[in-house]
């Protein structure tokens, strides 16, 4: 007998619906063990399974602090994602852990998103081949991964309700194409759905997204669990393709499942699939022994994805590498409080700690330090600005250590502007005005606008380079190694040239009018200036391109070129491959990334590489024809060391297939500027009319975030959840200085911006029961200036029994 037949019904609806937060129901009849689940994604955080409600946060066991995705993938290397993923399951052996929950693939639309740290890249392509390589790297040593957020899930301020309103060609060919790449090429165990709505439809319950597309379409095997309280009406969602329900303890939710399945409304054949695939996922990666680690080899191992991801941006007359024979003024928090990973669900407790300090002293750097800001402060206190300067004044050689902190970007909450923190900026400034040209050493998950740029002489940007940052800032600084990262996103000249930026994260309702032109496919077309180039970075050796040929074997061309290290120094650059479309009413990008190779070459010596691209990879999404189309004419295949720097081109004649056209004269024509897409434009490339939201509607609904509660007892509520976190931030601030402070303080801060953002809906459903279902429904009845009738439902029972389980009818927010 199979297990599947040995499950009553009720043991069936329990089992899909998670329980202490990461883990999954043991039923012991059967001998069917629990799974544990832990973040991810640059890092293991086994927390104590039993922990709080918010999943211990600020609390998990030590484990190595890889480099975040926005860091590693500027390595371009799949290789050594691979060996990062292989490192990452070996830790989740060592805890006990069966899946990993990550890699994070969404695509970085707008640098103000919050999570933008813990996501590769702008670009679909990077994104697939960097994913795809964690995935298969952590699956090999058979431990589970958890593809996430799927999908559309770009923005953090609306997380739990927001809206992403996006035409069908821009999913395809932007926003899900990693996750298709990543599924096909890797065939995760687990996949992770996102809070958002795509197009009007929560993806909890987006049938076309969780089992068209990614079943039917893709051939998706594993298991689909929520994101964590992303439930909508569960018996609906189960029927729409998602198995788990994180992280469960949801009574009411259970029930749902049972009495639709005996209502009818819910197919047994639904719920039977849903059970089969948690169980083969148990069978796939349930291991009862814990493996030994060697968290000393990891360590080493996170230093190299540093070294080889971090990107020299700049350097004026060779300022880099240091001499060692030479007295440094540093200056600058971040040096001794080095930041080096994001914060929220994917905050590591690092095993060890390598800041640059630390390095600077082990290896003997002359230099004095200087603080000149606080990093924990955002505003100008001009005790350690004054004081730095006036060490500053007299220094030659000054390294300035800048960058973004956890207070102004983490998960949760996106950023609020593209600059760094006053206190910083303030510092530079000032320092220049001194007549000084600083060398600047810069952290951070995401762009920030650099105004300086031009009067500094070097600018290094280690970005989050995980624990041993401060080993790899001081290998690079000093020319120990040769920096050849690359920029994995565009660092725009300012947060005004990002196409609806003014827009962004205002409103739960995401209008995504720019479509394809996302990144460097924007700012590539409309030739608009950046400080920094997608694909950008410089090495302290020089590179040529020559003798390029492009041949076609099958369905593949298969590009071939000559690489020299013409420099004096061994070193590795980045081959980038784009390719132009043939010019058509179709819009299209002018250009777009197809492949990439990182190769590492002794100072002199030159090599034969290649590049394979398949020929499907150049075909776009008809959005009539609902399917992948190769337009015939000439492509232009680029040799390129960034998106602006094209070395070599070779034209290819394709025969393509004539096809209907997909757009209007009107849409064609206004695409040229993606950048100005009216309502009226935007509605016919969507071919829907464009939703409205009222913020703060009444009655308000159980979807309705809390941050909208306008009414006397709904400003109540809302101050005291967001209070939660402003207490636990206000306590923190009483600690004396130590990790233990930065770290509450961080939770706290943390919990209270994201609060907002949170419905009674997702806060109930992500609580682990902290928040039970009546005590969610009393409360809406409370913000609804009903609080007679909330507490005589609770109290006097007196809704019927189908209503007290299922809650008020379901909205939707208005559209
Ligand atoms: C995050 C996920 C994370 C989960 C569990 C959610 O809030 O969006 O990325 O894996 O929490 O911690």
């Amino acid at each position: 007998m199979t297990k599947l037949s040995q499950l009553s019904l009720e043991e069936k609806a329990a089992l899909l619906s998670g329980r202490f937060q990461k883990t999954t129901l043991p039923v012991a009849r059967l001998d069917l063990p629990a799974l544990r689940f832990s973040d991810g994604p640059h890092g293991v955080r086994a927390e104590d399974p039993q922990g709080d409600s918010l999943g211990g946060i600020s609390d998990s066991l030590p484990a190595t602090c890889f480099p975040p995705a926005a860091t590693s993938a500027c390595s371009w290397d799949p290789e050594l994602l691979y060996r990062m993923g292989v490192a990452l399951a070996e830790e989740c052996r060592h805890y006990g852990i069966h899946v990993l929950l990550g890699p994070a693939v969404n695509i970085k639309r707008n640098p103000l998103a919050g999570r933008n740290f813990e996501y590769f890249s702008e670009d679909p392509h990077i994104t697939s081949e960097l994913g795809t390589a964690v995935s298969k790297g952590i699956q090999s040593q058979g431990v589970g991964v958890s593809l996430k957020h799927f999908a559309a899930n770009n923005s953090e301020n609306y997380r739990f309700t927001g809206n992403s309103i996006v035409d069908i060609r821009a999913l395809r060919e932007i926003y899900l194409k990693g996750f298709e790449q990543i599924v096909k090429k890797s065939q995760p165990t687990t996949l992770m759905c996102a809070y958002n709505q795509i197009n009007g439809v929560f993806c909890a319950q987006n049938k076309w997204l969780l089992s068209d597309v990614l079943r039917e379409e893709w051939g998706f095997e594993g298991l689909v669990m929520t994101d964590w309280g992303a439930t909508t009406e569960r018996e609906k969602d189960l029927a729409a393709g998602l198995d788990l329900e994180m992280p469960g303890m949801v009574p009411q939710n259970v029930s749902r499942v049972v009495d639709a399945v005996k209502a009818g409304t819910l197919s047994t054949e639904a719920l039977d699939t849903a059970v089969t695939n948690l169980l083969r996922l148990i069978e796939r990666v349930y291991r009862e022994e814990q493996q030994p680690c060697d968290f000393a080899a990891n360590a080493d191992l996170a230093a190299e994805i540093a070294c080889k991801s971090a990107v020299l941006m700049k350097n004026e007359n060779a300022a880099l590498p240091l001499s060692k024979n030479k007295r440094y003024l540093v200056i600058g928090d971040l040096f001794r409080f080095m930041r080096y990973q994001g914060s929220g669900s994917s905050l590591i407790n690092p095993a060890f700690l390598r800041t640059p300090e630390d390095q600077f002293r082990q290896q003997g750097v002359d230099y004095d330090y200087i603080r000149g800001y606080r990093e924990s402060e955002i505003d100008l206190e001009t005790e350690y600005l004054n004081e730095a300067l006036e060490k500053a004044k007299d220094a030659e050689n000054i390294l300035l250590f800048l960058g973004q902190t956890d207070y102004v970007e983490s998960e949760g909450f996106d950023r609020e502007s593209m600059t760094l923190p006053k206190n910083q900026l303030a510092l530079i400034k000032e320092v220049i005005k001194l007549g000084k040209r600083p060398i600047v050493v810069l952290f951070g998950g995401s762009p920030v606008e650099l105004p300086f740029a031009d009067d500094c002489v070097a600018i290094l940007n280690m970005m989050l380079p995980g624990q041993m940052g401060g080993e790899a800032t001081y290998k690079l600084l000093f020319g120990e190694e040769n920096p050849s990262g690359k920029l994995a996103e565009t660092w725009p000249l300012r947060y005004k040239d990002v196409p609806y930026g003014d827009s962004f994260s205002k409103n739960p309702l995401e209008f995504y009018r720019e479509s394809i032109f996302v990144g460097y496919r924007y700012y590539e077309t409309v030739n608009k200036e950046v400080r920094f180039p997608f694909g950008h970075g410089l090495s302290y050796t020089n590179f040529s391109y020559s003798d390029p040929i492009v041949e076609k074997h099958d369905q593949n061309y298969i590009v071939s070129l000559d690489l020299s290290n013409t420099g004096a120094v061994d070193g590795a650059e980045i081959v980038q491959l784009y390719v132009s479309a043939p010019k058509s009413n179709v819009f299209k990008p002018v250009r777009e990334l197809r492949a990439f190779q990182r190769v590492s070459l002794k100072a002199g010596e030159s090599k034969r590489i290649k590049l394979s691209l398949p020929e499907a990879e150049l075909r776009y999404y008809h959005p009539l024809l609902k399917r992948w189309v190769l337009e015939p004419g000439l492509y232009k295949f680029q040799l390129a060391t960034s998106s602006s720097d094209i070395r070599l081109v070779v034209d290819v004649e394709m025969a393509g297939e004539d096809v209907p056209h997909p757009y209007s004269a009107e849409i064609s024509a206004a695409y040229r500027n993606p950048a100005q897409i009216s309502d009226a434009q935007f509605e016919e490339l969507l071919a829907t009319p464009l939703p409205q939201y009222e913020m703060g509607k009444r009655p308000y609904t159980y979807e309705t975030a809390i941050g909208e509660f306008d009414s006397f007892f709904g400003k109540i509520i809302r101050k005291i959840l967001v209070g939660m976190g402003t207490k636990q931030y206000k306590k923190a601030l009483k600690l004396p200085d130590s990790t233990e402070r930065e770290r509450e303080k961080k939770a706290g801060l943390f919990i209270a911006k994201m609060m907002p953002s949170n419905s009674l809906r997702s806060l109930c459903y992500s609580s682990s029961g902290a928040l039970s279902y009546p005590l969610s429904l009393l409360l809406l009845d409370f913000a609804n200036g009903r609080p007679l009738r909330g507490l005589t439902r609770l109290f006097t029972a007196r809704m019927g029994d189908s209503e007290k389980r299922n809650g008020p009818q379901h909205l939707k927010p208005s559209q």
